[in-house]
């Protein structure tokens, strides 16, 4: 199979994302943190922001939490932005500020899993390594119709097969393209549920298309060891505001988005009755007609019903979490996503 085929595939329609511009292993860290549960579309959008605002790993090392979270803010998932915090740190109290060259050393560093070292030496320094993520994962399993299940066990054969040469076996080729192809071809034409094979350049050496049943590759785990069902929850934003300011709380350690500040927010129903994250209310809310928009967190399908009130009537209903008058903008708030979102939801007409 000669792979340069796909190789310049992925150069002609990718190069210019962001991340592939201009290369370190920093950079490369700081998109791959980003991309491991972020879409490309979205990474793209803020990627370059970030490294403006934290162009090396000093000044990753020096951010305080609030400039990290505000140059985080549109990525989700907020663990990763201080995870990278911390690698920054590390690198720089135990490395010398530099990356180590060996995988193991790598693995050492707390936040660096066996992705992200297989990322960083793979792509990061166009070294023999294979990422596998789940793009690879799929595109592989079904290039060589791999009968493993779904999971650790396909990226454990995967990785064994790279290892002793008995899969993308070519000579002079560069790494780092390979990965980004595997990738590209995952995220482009070979999709989880829509798959184009006569588009795809490695169509005619990919087992499961010859086989007729790409679709049916990987193989997918039985439905009782899946992740138990998607939970729905309602919430109800109250908006308390004196000109640009909102009134809003600080989330604490222990709940979604620590760090940040969020409008008072109350929980109002839920389908998982184990969840602890927003405060009840101690009076009944008529919320039904009130607008509405929806957002999600891991396995949380979140509604978020929204309701302006004076500072009187907020007074009267006792939220439990101290509050604090923050100044409005978008941008540099350190206010949820989902906050904003309640915000401008009410200044649509
Ligand atoms: N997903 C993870 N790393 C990626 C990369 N470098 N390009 C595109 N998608 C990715």
């Amino acid at each position: 199979m000669d792979l340069k085929i796909l190789l310049s595939w992925s150069k002609k329609e990718f190069s210019y994302l962001p991340w592939r511009r201009e290369r370190s292993i920093y950079t490369t860290l700081v998109s791959e943190i980003m991309l491991q549960q972020t879409t490309v579309s979205t990474v793209q959008k803020h990627f370059d922001r970030f490294l403006e605002r934290f162009p090396h790993l000093e000044a990753l090392a020096k951010a305080t939490e609030e400039e990290l979270l505000v140059a985080w803010k549109g990525l989700g998932y907020y663990r990763r932005a201080r995870n990278l915090k911390k690698i920054a740190e590390h690198l720089i109290l135990h490395h010398e500020g530099k990356f180590p060259l060996e995988e193991d050393k790598l693995r050492c560093i707390p936040g660096i899993g066996p992705y992200t070292s297989q990322a960083l030496i793979g792509i990061g320094r166009d070294e023999r390594a294979l990422a596998i993520d789940a793009n690879l994962e799929r595109v592989l399993s079904r290039l060589y119709a791999l009968k493993e299940e779904k999971g650790l066990k396909l990226q454990k054969k995967i990785a064994e097969l790279f290892l002793k040469k008995k899969i993308l076996n070519q000579k002079n080729i560069s790494y780092r393209d390979l990965n980004e192809a595997l990738m590209d071809l995952g995220r482009v034409y070979c999709q989880a549920r829509k798959v184009s094979c006569g588009l795809c350049p490695l169509s005619s050496h990919c087992e499961a298309f010859l086989r007729g049943n790409p679709l049916s590759f990987p193989h997918e785990k039985a439905l009782d060891k899946k992740r138990s069902e998607d939970h729905v929850i309602q919430v109800l934003r109250l908006i308390v505001m004196k000109k640009d300011h909102i009134l809003a709380y600080k989330k604490s350690e222990k709940e979604w988005l620590s760090g940040q500040f969020e409008v008072p927010t109350c929980l109002l129903s839920s389908t998982d009755k184990k969840l602890i994250q927003y405060p009840l209310l101690k009076q009944k809310v008529d919320w039904a007609g009130l607008p509405m928009f929806k957002t999600g967190i891991t396995k949380y399908k979140i509604e978020n019903y929204i309701q302006v009130i004076s500072y009187q009537e907020f007074k009267a209903l006792q939220f439990p979490q101290p509050v604090e008058w923050r100044k409005y903008s978008s941008e540099s708030s350190n206010l949820s996503t989902a906050s904003i979102k309640a915000i401008q939801r009410l200044k649509k007409p």
